[in-house]
């Protein structure tokens, strides 16, 4: 069996964090949205795996993934550029698969108990395609699946639908095998002039091909915007490891769960309390708290600030007397303090598309 995870897509939902690349490599718990998806690959043995790349900055994901071997797989890279539709996405990696069954992972798409059962289930079930599902409260913001009535198969998917007819989503982790290619031809743009997955799971069944439901287990996020990054955040970081790479100063605190990157300073007067993860080569101090559910990536400088429920990115300084909750900043990023500069008042440099509270 394949993989293919999709690094395509516009974003919209999370500039500015997507003017300077895909959302796929946003960092959840310090870690990329991408990432996650191999590793449920490679640990559901899948290690021959093609990237779906799309017209944002697909070169940063080159150059973090690499050929693969550093994740234990093999990348075969697929140039789809403009998003016209998951299903045409797929349809760009027809040559790659070959005859072979395959998994396709969206790149924003995070689980927690990865995808296992799914390839078993394509086998025990003698099925074409096997689609993931999971309740969700408002299902008109998905694919949503209508199952048989013994609930063995599925009869139909429809996109976003103003009136579901249940409030089964269907997740971004599908199974297929070579059908896929026979019945995408006759596949027509949806009304967002997008090719559907979920309109190519139909067409399967409507062609007389066995599509089975794999009810899905445990929490899944899909991270398409930043209200639902900071929450994929909390979930990882709820079942974070703790560990200490690096140095905790006497007269700092550290309480509860807390992952310390190497060569990360922990300063006198500062206190983190866990579940957190502060990334390597950090300043954390002095008089810094980062709080519950706060992800510090690496080579930042937290000085004054108190942090809660956060995503600070790589390379990035805050060094102010506020308080930020559930506040993400991007790579590179300076929140300083303006005290003593005159004229008095907040100095801003807003970038394209950011939204501030202040
Ligand atoms: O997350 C689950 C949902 O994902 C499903 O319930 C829907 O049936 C499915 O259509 C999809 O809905 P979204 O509106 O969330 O899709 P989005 O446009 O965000 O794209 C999902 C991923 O696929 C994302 O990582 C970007 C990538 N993508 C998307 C398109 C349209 C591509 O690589 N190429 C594309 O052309």
């Amino acid at each position: 069996m394949k993989g293919l995870v999709l690094s395509g897509g516009y974003g919209t939902r999370l500039r500015p964090l997507t003017h300077t690349g895909p959302k796929q490599l946003i960092p959840i718990a310090n870690k990329p949205n991408i990432l996650y998806c191999i590793e449920d690959l490679r640990d559901a043995g899948i290690t021959d795996i093609g990237i779906i790349l799309g017209n944002v900055m697909p070169e940063k994901v080159q150059e973090f993934l690499g050929d693969g071997s550093k994740f234990g797989v093999r990348f075969t890279y697929i140039v789809q550029g403009e998003p016209k539709g998951i299903a045409h996405a797929v349809n760009c990696a027809k040559d790659f698969m070959g005859d072979d069954p395959f998994i396709v992972y969206l790149g924003d798409n995070l689980l927690k108990n990865g995808i296992g059962a799914i390839p078993k289930k394509m086998t025990d079930e003698k099925a074409d395609c096997v689609i993931s599902l999971m309740p969700v409260k408002e299902p008109q913001r998905y694919g949503i699946a209508e199952l048989s009535p013994d609930g063995k198969n599925v009869v139909r998917c429809v996109e976003k639908p103003k009136e579901p007819k249940s409030n089964l989503a269907v997740i971004g982790v599908y199974a297929f095998n070579s059908s896929f290619f026979k019945v995408y031809p006759k596949l027509k743009p949806s009304w967002r002039n997008e090719m559907e997955i979920t309109d190519a799971i139909s067409l399967l069944i409507d062609s007389g091909y066995k599509v089975a439901p794999h009810h899905v287990v445990g929490w899944w996020k899909d991270t398409g915007k930043p209200e639902d990054i900071l929450e994929a955040n909390h979930l990882i970081l709820d079942s974070i490891q703790p560990s200490n790479a690096g140095k905790v100063e006497e007269g700092a605190t550290v309480m509860g769960r807390v992952k310390i990157g190497a060569g990360t300073v922990i300063m006198a007067s500062s206190v983190v309390r866990g579940p957190a993860i502060i990334g390597e080569n950090c300043r954390i101090g002095p008089k810094a708290y980062i709080g519950p559910y706060t992800a510090v990536g690496d080579s930042c400088q937290i000085s004054h600030a108190e942090i809660d429920d956060s995503i600070i990115m790589d390379e990035s300084v805050v060094e102010v007397e506020h308080k930020l909750v559930r506040t993400m900043v991007g790579k590179g990023s300076k929140i300083l303090s303006s005290a003593g500069l005159i004229p008095k008042g907040e100095r801003l440099v807003v970038g394209e598309n950011t939204t501030l509270y202040l």
